[in-house]
């Protein structure tokens, strides 16, 4: 069955201190982690790539990790990511030539897999791939940088998968916090990224607690 499932992005943390931070969160109610992974090329920023996350691993031996790879080559960090025990591989299909062999290798190296979309590309795109996916990650913002506004023209992306996929994790990610959630429930989300909604906050037990209560059914 669903489940409400909070995964607070740490791209706008103090990265310095990138083990408290991810630790407070999870100490705070965070469900999983949410890792975004940038490459410089396929989005017009640069974050961290396996060896901070297995570094990171290191140290959180029981979260679940989700590495959001906004990479030209998704297919070049499987084995990396995999070794770093990361629970889920949630990647962009924009730049995949064969999208179906990438989530064998995905799911070959014991990981789940994730299919993430940017806002210009069609539902329909990802819709030919589902049965191969655990997850689909409809971006609500370009991506490559937190603190962006939400665009609740995606809504109808998420509404329609859902519609055709009662049991579908379908996660959103970009300017969604305590002001946007609601939108996202409506539309069927059920996995819920927000970074800088939850880092900036005063009470992050608070807003992960109502973001989580509004998707609960
Ligand atoms: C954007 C990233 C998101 C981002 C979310 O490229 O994929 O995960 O960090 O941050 P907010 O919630 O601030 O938009
Ligand atoms: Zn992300």
């Amino acid at each position: 069955s669903l489940r409400a499932q909070i995964g607070p992005s740490i791209l706008n943390a103090d990265l310095s201190q990138l083990h408290s931070e991810s630790q407070k969160l999870l100490d705070n109610g965070a469900d999983y982690l949410h890792l975004d992974v940038m490459d410089g090329h396929f989005v017009p920023n640069l974050t961290f790539g396996h060896p901070v996350v297995k570094c990171l691993r290191s140290k959180i031996k029981e979260a679940f990790f989700e590495t959001h790879m906004m990479v030209s080559k998704p297919e070049q960090w499987i084995n990396e990511m995999a070794d770093a025990q990361v629970d889920q591989y949630t990647f962009h299909i924009e730049p995949v030539e064969d999208v179906a062999a990438v989530c064998r290798k995905v799911r070959e190296a014991g990981m789940k897999v994730g299919l993430a979309i940017k806002p210009k590309t069609p539902v329909e795109a990802v819709e030919l791939f589902i049965e191969m996916a655990d997850l689909v990650l409809i971006m609500t913002v370009e991506p490559g940088f937190g603190g962006q506004k939400f665009m609740e023209d995606m809504m109808p992306k998420v509404k329609r998968l859902r519609d055709n996929h009662p049991l579908l994790n379908i996660e959103v990610d970009g300017g969604v916090a305590l002001n946007t959630i609601d939108c996202c429930a409506k539309a069927g989300a059920n996995w819920i990224v927000s970074g800088t909604g939850i880092i900036k906050a005063q009470d992050q037990q608070a807003v992960m607690k109502q973001l989580k209560d509004s998707v609960t059914q």
